[in-house]
């Protein structure tokens, strides 16, 4: 079902509060069946609705649907300026792929889901509506390479200054693209790029943040996660994490298109939460081990090994704690 049919049933449910199918059916102007349908396709995006005989039917979690002008309202004058255009879209594959594809730099664009959310290393981002953001951000760089290589650990540093301004502290990082907290998944950069190997290029900054994780699928992330909702102990408002992250990541692009990472590098180091402790780190033909020493002003993973300090470049890689 074309989603767009269903916001008028989201928006009337978003409340969490029970309405029957007569009054949904009335306020919207359309047969109790199709309230009916309606729910159904609600439910096979992930949301779980309550049926009871006498109340009707409500949603277990209330929504918080995104708002332009709500997330528009955290931007200021300058990062505002850097935005070509902002899309919300109720749903697409992935919101990486379809930037990718509208070959622009400076556009924002949320959905509400994803069908095919991509992860690193073909991995899937479970993206389930209405509950987590979901988030793309498309910019143009000069020169690829060099620039470009560390701006996924750039954008790890955004997402903490974001997640700081709204309250939320013990945000670390983990070489190369994860934003933990106390040891668990909180967020997933994954940078995507179109281009020439040495000249000009788009980059496509993907940011999947988890606010309240629900949904079928859940059972099968097959790393430590947590959402926002547990580490505030109540529900994230959404659109202000939104518009926070979007105003912090339109910032610091524009300043990294000047600089690069090296002024970033110390603060990165800082939030390393591997920093000093023994770890593999994994390729797809084998292993090394050796301590975590921060990375080196390209992003590159400094480990001391026996064989002395080495650098390695991010890709086909993960990084393990040892015990
Ligand atoms: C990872 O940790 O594996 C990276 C996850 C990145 C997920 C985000 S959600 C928005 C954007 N669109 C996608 O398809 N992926 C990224």
């Amino acid at each position: 079902m074309d989603l767009h049919r269903l916001y008028p049933l989201l928006n009337s449910l978003a409340d969490g509060r029970f309405r029957s199918g007569e009054t949904l059916g009335r306020e919207l102007g359309i047969s109790r069946t199709a309230v009916w349908k309606r729910l159904r396709a609600m439910e096979s995006l992930g949301l779980e609705i309550q049926a009871v005989s006498g109340k009707g039917y409500r949603l277990s979690r209330p929504l918080e649907l995104l708002q332009r002008k709500q997330i528009l309202a955290h931007l200021d004058s300058s990062s505002c300026s850097m935005l070509t255009d902002l899309e919300i879209l109720p749903e697409v594959d992935s919101t990486n792929r379809y930037l990718m594809e509208r070959s622009q730099g400076g556009i924002a664009c949320f959905a509400e889901f994803q069908s095919a959310g991509r992860g690193r290393r073909g991995r899937r981002w479970h993206s389930p509506f209405g509950s987590n953001i979901y988030l793309s951000v498309s910019w143009h760089f000069e020169h690829s390479t060099g620039t470009v290589s560390g701006l996924s650990l750039a954008v790890g540093i955004w997402i903490a200054d974001a997640l700081r301004q709204a309250g939320v502290e013990e945000i670390q990082l983990k070489w190369p693209n994860d934003i933990l907290h106390r040891g668990r998944k909180l967020a997933g950069v994954l940078t995507e790029l179109k281009g020439e190997t040495e000249g000009p290029c788009l980059a496509v900054v993907g940011v999947g943040l988890n606010l309240e994780m629900s949904g079928r699928g859940i059972e099968s992330i097959d790393q430590p996660w947590i959402d926002l909702h547990t580490i505030i102990g109540q529900r994230p408002p959404r659109n202000r994490i939104a518009g926070l992250l979007l105003h912090h990541l339109l910032k610091g692009l524009a300043k990294y298109r000047e600089t690069g990472l090296a002024p970033l590098r110390e603060r990165w180091n800082h939030l390393d939460c591997m920093a000093g402790q023994p770890v593999r780190l994994l390729f797809p033909s084998g292993s090394v081990t050796g301590t975590a020493l921060g990375i080196d002003e390209n992003g590159a993973l400094l480990l001391r090994t026996i064989e002395g300090t080495r650098a390695f470049h991010s890709g086909e890689v993960s990084l393990r704690q040892l015990p």
